[in-house]
C-alpha cells in the first residue's frame, strides 16, 4: 500500500475501524427502536437475514472497489472504468457517496452532540450544579450549537491525524470500551424488576409478521444505514486494506460484529424500556404504539435513570458515553470520505483539508440547528432514505455491470487464492449484478410509494 497515503497497519485495525463506522447510533438507538415498533423478534430475524443476504454483498462490492483502486472513492471507481461514459458514471457514484456522507455527518453530529450533553448532565448533578444540569438537557439553541461544535472538534481532531494514528488508533481504543460498557449495562439492567418481560418481547418472534412489507423495508433500510453503505465510506476504508488480506472473511467479520452489537443493544434497550414501565414510566403513547425515536432515548431512559437514584447517575453517564463513542467512531468515517477526496484529487494537505471540510460541515449543522423543526428531518430523509439506497444500488450496478468478472476475481484472489472454488464466488457475482440492485430498487420504490 502506498506509504504516502497511509493505510491500516493490521487486520485488527481495519476490523475495528470498519466495525466502528458500522456500529453507531443506528445500532444502539435505531435498531432497538425499530425492533420495538416492528414486532420485536420478528424484526430481528428479518434484519439478520437481510444483513447477510443483501447488505453484506453490497458491502463487499464497495470494499472491493476501494481495495482495487487504493484511492479515494472517485479515483477508485474511475480506475475500473474503461471509457469516458463509465468514468462519468464512476464520478457520479463516488462523488455522490461523498456528498451523502457529508450530509449524514451534518445531522448526525447534532444528535451526537445531544448525547455528549446528556453524558455531562449526571456529572453536573454529582457536582451539585443543578441549574447547569437542567440547561444541559434542555434543547436550547446555544446548547445545541456548543455540543455539536464539541463533537465536530473531536471528529476533526482524529481525522487530522490520518489513517493509522487517527482512525485506526482511536477505533482500537474506543471499540473495546464500547463493547465493555454495553455488556456492563446489559448485566445491570438484567438485575432490575421488569426486565424479564422485555427479554421475552425481544426474543420471541411473531413469525406471522416476518413478511410484512413495512417490516422488510425498515429492516433493509436499517441494515444499509448500519453498514454505512452508499456513502463511499467502505470504498475508502477498503482502499486502506493491504492486498494480502482476505477481503471475503474480513467483510463477513465486520458484518457479524455490526449485527451482534445491534443485537446486544436490543438486549439493553428493550428490557430497559420494560423496567421503566415497571417503575411507572409511560412507554406506550396514547394510541397504544410504543414511544420511540428521540422520546425513547431522551425521555423514557432518562426517566428510568432518575428513578434509580444515586446509581442512576452513573448508569446514565455510562449509557450516554456509550452513545457518544458509538457516534464518534462512525462520524470519523463520514469525514474521511470527503477528506481523502480533497487530499488526493486536489493536493490539499490532510490537516488543512480536514479542518476546512469539518468546518464546512459544522456550518451546515449550525444552519440545521437554527431550523431544527424542519431541517433535521429533511436532511436525514434526503441522505438516508434517498441518497444511501440510490448510491448503494449504483455501486452494485457498477461492480456488477461495469467491472469485468475477471478483474473482480483477480482482485479477490489477492489474499484469497482459493476463492474461485468457494460458495462466495459462485453466488456473489450474480447477486451483485441482479439481486442486490433489484432488491434495493424495489425497497426504494416501495418506501417512496408509502
Ligand atoms: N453506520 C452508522 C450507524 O449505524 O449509526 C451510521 C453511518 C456511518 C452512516 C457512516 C453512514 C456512514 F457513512
Amino acid at each position: 500500500m502506498g506509504v504516502s497515503r497511509g493505510g491500516f497497519s493490521s487486520r485488527l485495525g481495519f476490523i475495528m475501524a470498519a466495525a466502528g463506522s458500522a456500529v453507531g447510533l443506528g445500532n444502539i438507538w435505531g435498531f432497538p427502536t425499530q425492533t420495538a415498533s416492528n414486532g420485536g423478534a420478528a424484526f430481528v430475524l428479518v434484519y439478520l437475514v437481510l444483513a447477510f443476504c443483501l447488505a453484506y454483498p453490497a458491502f463487499m462490492a464497495e470494499l472491493l472497489i476501494g481495495r482495487y483502486g487504493q484511492a479515494n472513492a472517485v479515483t477508485s471507481m474511475q480506475k475500473i472504468a474503461r471509457n469516458t461514459r463509465e468514468k462519468r458514471f464512476g464520478f457520479v457514484v463516488g462523488f455522490g457517496g461523498i456528498i451523502c456522507a457529508a450530509l449524514i455527518l451534518s445531522f448526525y453530529g447534532i444528535i451526537a452532540g445531544w448525547m455528549i450533553s446528556y453524558a455531562v448532565e449526571p456529572l453536573a448533578l454529582l457536582a451539585g450544579f443543578n441549574e447547569s444540569a437542567n440547561w444541559l438537557t434542555n434543547h436550547s439553541l446555544t446548547r445545541n450549537i456548543l455540543f455539536t461544535t464539541c463533537f465536530m472538534a473531536l471528529t476533526i481532531f482524529i481525522i487530522r491525524r490520518g489513517v493509522e494514528q487517527g482512525i485506526e488508533k482511536w477505533s482500537k481504543r474506543l471499540m473495546p470500551m464500547l463493547i465493555g460498557l454495553l455488556i456492563l449495562l446489559i448485566i445491570y439492567v438484567f438485575t432490575l424488576d421488569g426486565s424479564r418481560a422485555g427479554f421475552e418481547a425481544y426474543l420471541n418472534p411473531d413469525i406471522s409478521r416476518v413478511l410484512e412489507p413495512d417490516l422488510l423495508i425498515s429492516a433493509l433500510g436499517q441494515a444499509f444505514f448500519s453498514l454505512s453503505l452508499g456513502t463511499s465510506v467502505m470504498i475508502i476504508y477498503g482502499s486502506y486494506i493491504a492486498k494480502k488480506e482476505n477481503l471475503v472473511t474480513l467483510g463477513a467479520q465486520v458484518t457479524l460484529i455490526d449485527v451482534s452489537i445491534a443485537f446486544l443493544a436490543g438486549l439493553l434497550i428493550i428490557p430497559a424500556m420494560y423496567v421503566a414501565q415497571a417503575q411507572g414510566v409511560a412507554i406506550f403513547a396514547e394510541d397504544g404504539s410504543l414511544i420511540s425515536g428521540s422520546n425513547l432515548v431522551f425521555t423514557v431512559l432518562p426517566a428510568l435513570f432518575s428513578g434509580m437514584g444515586y446509581v442512576g447517575l452513573f448508569v446514565a453517564f455510562g449509557f450516554f458515553v456509550l452513545m457518544s463513542i458509538a457516534a464518534l467512531t462512525s462520524s470519523i468515517s463520514m469525514l474521511e470520505g470527503p477528506v481523502s477526496f480533497a487530499v488526493e484529487r486536489h493536493d490539499i494537505p490532510r490537516e488543512k483539508a480536514t479542518t476546512m471540510i469539518g468546518l464546512g460541515i459544522l456550518l451546515l449543522s449550525t444552519i440545521i440547528v437554527v431550523n431544527l423543526d424542519w431541517m433535521l428531518d429533511f436532511v436525514a430523509i434526503l441522505s438516508t432514505q434517498y441518497g444511501q439506497p440510490i448510491i448503494a444500488m449504483l455501486c452494485c450496478i457498477f461492480a456488477g455491470w461495469v467491472w469485468q468478472r475477471s478483474g473482480i476475481l483477480a482482485e479477490i484472489k489477492q489474499g484469497n487464492a482459493e476463492v474461485e472454488h468457494s460458495v462466495f464466488w459462485k453466488i456473489w457475482p450474480w447477486y451483485t449484478k441482479f439481486v442486490c440492485p433489484t432488491a434495493i430498487a424495489l425497497v426504494f420504490w416501495h418506501s417512496l410509494a408509502s
